[in-house]
């Protein structure tokens, strides 16, 4: 059994988790369920990163200690991956122990062997990729990721003697031509590397930035966030703790997207080799998910969020959406109307409605029993050998659009298959020929959810249990063999896997990824108009209430505890008179999420309710239908 590891990079815990974060974790998860189907021992790594000016910055604009911030947010990742059937092996934080004691051993590693030494620095520094850019890498003067002018800095801090290690790298990354990939990537640090390199600035001074590791020689510094961030690779695996960690390590694969290359294709590797540990296997690349052009960000203002998609389209199609039409390398452009197309022709149509017409005609002729086969030899069969022939090279390539599309090809010949042979006509001529057209359908979909089972987990196993197979835990060497269907099993059609989608219904039901969804509203002339601007700085949405109580001691006021998407909060609501606690259990309710915190008799209120009130009488705003929580309001 061979090992694998993987890992996403540990996300910013200064802002939610969204599509592009979510994109990538889901990359790794399908990557690290294929190597798992190929009976490889795999371990899958991600986490936050929680140290740096960036967030010290943004826990300061909301008045909250760094600490208490970043476990909120960094919480909000780890809610996130269940919700998107994602199952990291470890979730790190660069706050965790073990992270700390790693970083200061390496740290003092370098330092000892002369590799950090104490200097004087002054260059631009942008604070939201968090490092000092260099002249060439500015457009116009500014940060071509952030649209921002970089602060001149200059300090005296810790060097790490990068430049020492040019010619190391370029020669290792010549003699390794898949260490950085796709290709154009590796071209691109090699681009990088033809300038000259310069030593890596490694500390923040604690009289600028408290936030951070301190340095283990010297007190009053703390240690520069990436060359901490880096450094979880190597924590999340046990380093210097789990004697085991170096049979993972040498098969380490680390999935960045390409706005955080330099730091993965030149510190990261210099660190290593500095601090006498191998390099890792493979550095893999992917592009931007743009949405009209730009880039998806939390600073882009278009539509981030990705759990009103899963609420609508469910986790395993979004998965499907986002690994299908993503060539790893390049960008993609997200769209609702060309995810509806994916699902509703690979998944409804293809799939989907093989597996209905196939258990239709099984439920209706052969008492819902799975018929024999006399001859299994048909297309079906041919295409799932070739295909699962060369699934090592395809997973290994990390072609994983081209693998589903092999698979969704696979499927379509088993749907021309199924119309040549027309088994709803010949079951009445002659049922054991149907019966071997149902069942060699019935097997290729078998072999077809096995092969899509890392990509939308909880559907295939819905499709396998469906046919009386394992759910999970399977290898390819069993499951891909063709022959495993018992005819007489019991064959369930259940309800639709993949409904179809009528595109016609999204833009109110999810009105943020439509241009103008509202179209132009007119308003009454009042006296107190307030602009667009002014109105889009509330942010109202759907929550639920989970629990409600009295509080003691205070007559009018109830303690709520209500969940906003994946978050939990607590709000003090003035309702007592006109509710009791146990009317408001699982109702849904509309909050303004985005008010300060403050504190009522005691307890603390992060939010507002919305109500209606007239004549001595008060009622909840709620909305009119079911929607999940979370779900803006505006
Ligand atoms: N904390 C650093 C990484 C340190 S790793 C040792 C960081 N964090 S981040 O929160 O900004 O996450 C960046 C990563 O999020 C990208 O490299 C990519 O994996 C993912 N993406 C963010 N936006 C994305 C898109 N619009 N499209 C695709 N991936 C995106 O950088």
């Amino acid at each position: 059994m061979s090992d694998y590891y993987i890992t996403t990079p540990i996300y910013y815990v200064n802002s939610n988790p969204h599509i592009g974060t979510a994109y990538t974790t889901i990359l790794a998860d399908t990557a690290a369920r294929y190597h798992r189907l190929l009976g490889e021992h795999t371990y899958f790594l991600t986490g936050t990163d929680e140290h740096g000016d960036k967030i010290a910055q943004s826990a300061a604009r909301e008045g909250t200690a760094p600490k208490v911030f970043v476990d909120r947010i960094s919480q909000k990742f780890r809610d996130l991956w269940p919700l998107i059937h994602t199952a990291p092996d470890r979730f790190i934080r660069t706050t965790d122990e073990d992270h700390l004691a790693v970083v200061k051993h390496i740290l003092q590693r370098l330092y000892d062997k002369g590799d950090i030494y104490f200097g004087e620095y002054g260059g631009n520094y942008c604070t939201g990729c968090e490092r000092f850019l260099t002249d060439t890498e500015l457009v116009d003067g500014k940060c071509p990721d952030h649209q921002t002018k970089p602060e001149y800095v200059k300090e005296s801090n810790y060097f790490f003697r990068m430049s020492n290690y040019q010619e190391w790298l370029i020669d290792y990354i010549k003699q390794h031509p898949d260490f950085i990939r796709p290709e154009r990537y590796r071209n691109e640090v090699l681009g990088f590397l033809r300038e000259p390199l310069e030593d890596l600035c490694i500390s923040r001074p604690k009289t600028r930035l408290e936030w951070g590791i301190e340095i283990p020689f010297d007190k009053d510094y703390v240690v520069y966030v990436w060359f901490d961030a880096l450094l979880n690779y190597l924590t999340g695996i046990g380093y210097d703790s789990n004697p085991e960690w170096s049979e993972y390590w040498v098969s380490a694969e680390h999935l960045i997207g390409k706005d955080i290359l330099k730091p993965h294709g030149i510190y990261w590797p210099t660190m290593l080799h500095a601090a006498g540990i191998d390099m890792f296997q493979h550095l893999t690349v992917h592009g931007y998910w743009n949405f009209k052009d730009s880039k998806i960000s939390k600073s882009s203002g278009k539509p981030v969020d990705i759990l009103p998609l899963v609420a609508e389209f469910g986790a395993d199609a979004v998965r499907y959406f986002l690994i299908r039409d993503m060539v790893v390398g390049l960008d993609a452009s997200f769209s609702i109307s060309s995810m509806v197309k994916r699902i509703n022709s690979d998944l409804a149509n293809d799939l989907g409605n093989l597996f209905s017409r196939v258990a239709k005609l099984i439920g209706d002729h052969f008492e819902g029993k799975l018929p024999e086969s006399k001859d299994s030899s048909c297309e079906p069969r041919e295409s799932a050998a070739s295909l699962i022939e060369r699934l090592p090279v395809l997973v290994n390539e990390f072609s994983l659009h081209t693998l589903i599309e092999e698979v969704l090809q696979m499927v379509r010949a088993t749907n021309r298959y199924f119309e040549s042979n027309a088994p709803w006509k010949l079951v009445k001529t002659d049922k054991e020929a149907a019966g071997t057209v149902l069942h060699n359908c019935a097997e290729a979909l078998r072999i077809a959810a096995v092969l899509l089972h890392p990509v939308m987990p909880e559907r295939t196993s819905r499709l396998l249990a469906r046919m009386g197979e394992p759910t999970e835990g399977f290898v390819i060497d069993s499951a891909g063999q063709w022959g495993r269907l018992r005819a007489g099993t019991r064959f369930e059609k259940g309800d639709a896997l993949f409904p179809r989608i009528d595109e016609k219904e999204l833009p109110e039901k999810i009105p943020d990824y439509f241009d103008n969804p509202q179209g132009t509203v007119e308003i009454a002339e009042t006296e107190n108009i307030i602009e667009i601007a002014d109105f889009s700085k509330i942010d109202l949405q759907v929550a639920k209430v989970i629990s409600a109580e009295k509080l003691p001691q205070a007559d009018k006021l109830l303690k709520l505890q209500i969940r906003i998407g994946t978050e939990t909060r607590q709000i003090i609501a003035g309702i007592a008179e006109y509710y009791s606690p146990e009317q408001l259990i699982d109702k849904l309710i509309i909050v303004v999420a985005n008010l300060k915190p403050t504190k009522l008799r005691g307890e603390v209120s992060q939010g507002m309710l919305l109500a209606a009130k007239a004549g001595g009488k008060l009622v909840l705003v709620t909305p009119d239908g079911d929607i999940p929580s979370g779900a803006k309001v505006g």
